[in-house]
């Protein structure tokens, strides 16, 4: 049990929701190089470059008028600031040589979050759900294990959405020897009740695209998802 247990831990120290980086570049909107929106632009990923990795979320505008910008980042789990800080500077490296000139853009890089637009987005739910199996072994018993887990990390998004960094991590045994970790987190700009409908939706998205595969995790720019099986 305690090195189940263990493994729980360590898995949930980096949850990867996406191998490859899963990226959008948001609406038609482009700006030219030495707008002032460039420079907004590069100001806001330095300050939240700043000011995610101490508690995991970041959330800030740059910017006057049209020329304004708005931004958040999330890391999840229990990320050091480090490896946080890390990751958001691989996914704004990444993002901004994939939509160079767009003045939205959202990308998931491991277990990063990072969200950008000239519309101000902050507390609406992005729903943009996305999906990934991070295991494609089936569980031993793929039906009756797919109900349980769903019904699991719907209490799980309950939980969620009042925790103080809208994050929580739990386990279960699922029949006579798998253990399915997960957690669920929300970037903090929604509200309780928006946090909860986020992950929801996004977790009844897994018995259509995950159902009875041994780890899945699901996102959207809102919100994530993910379990595994030990
Ligand atoms: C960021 O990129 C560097 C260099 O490719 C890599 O060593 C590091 O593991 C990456 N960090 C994360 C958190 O993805
Ligand atoms: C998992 O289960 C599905 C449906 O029951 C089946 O089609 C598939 O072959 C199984 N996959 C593996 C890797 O066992
Ligand atoms: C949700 O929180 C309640 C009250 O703290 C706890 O009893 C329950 O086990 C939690 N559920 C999950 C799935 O973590």
């Amino acid at each position: 049990m305690s090195l189940l247990l263990l493994t729980c831990v360590l898995f949930f120290h980096a949850v990867n929701v996406g191998a490859e980086p899963t990226h959008d570049c948001l609406g038609f909107k482009q700006f030219n190089s030495k707008d002032p929106y460039e420079t907004n632009l590069n100001e806001l990923m330095n300050y939240l470059m700043k000011e995610t990795p101490p508690t995991g979320f970041g959330l800030g505008s740059k910017g006057e008028g049209q020329d304004t910008t708005h931004g958040l980042a999330l890391c999840v789990g229990d990320i050091s600031p480090i490896n946080c800080m890390s990751c958001l500077t691989n996914a704004t490296n990444e993002i901004r040589s994939l939509c160079p000139k767009s003045k939205g853009a959202v990308i998931w890089h491991s277990f990063c979050l990072l969200k950008y637009s000239d519309e101000n987005f902050f507390g609406q739910i992005d729903m943009q759900i996305h999906s990934k199996i991070i295991d494609k072994e089936n569980a031993s018993d793929p039906i009756s294990f797919s109900q349980k887990t769903t019904s699991f990390l719907m209490q799980l998004a309950n939980n969620a959405s009042v925790a103080p960094k809208m994050q929580v991590k739990s386990s279960m045994r699922v029949g006579e020897s798998e253990v399915v970790g997960s957690i669920a987190a929300c970037t903090r700009d929604l509200s309780s009740v928006d946090c909860a409908k986020c992950l929801r939706n996004s977790i009844a998205e897994l018995p259509k695209c995950c159902a009875g595969k041994r780890a899945a995790s699901v996102y959207s720019a809102s919100c994530v998802t993910a379990y595994e099986t030990f």
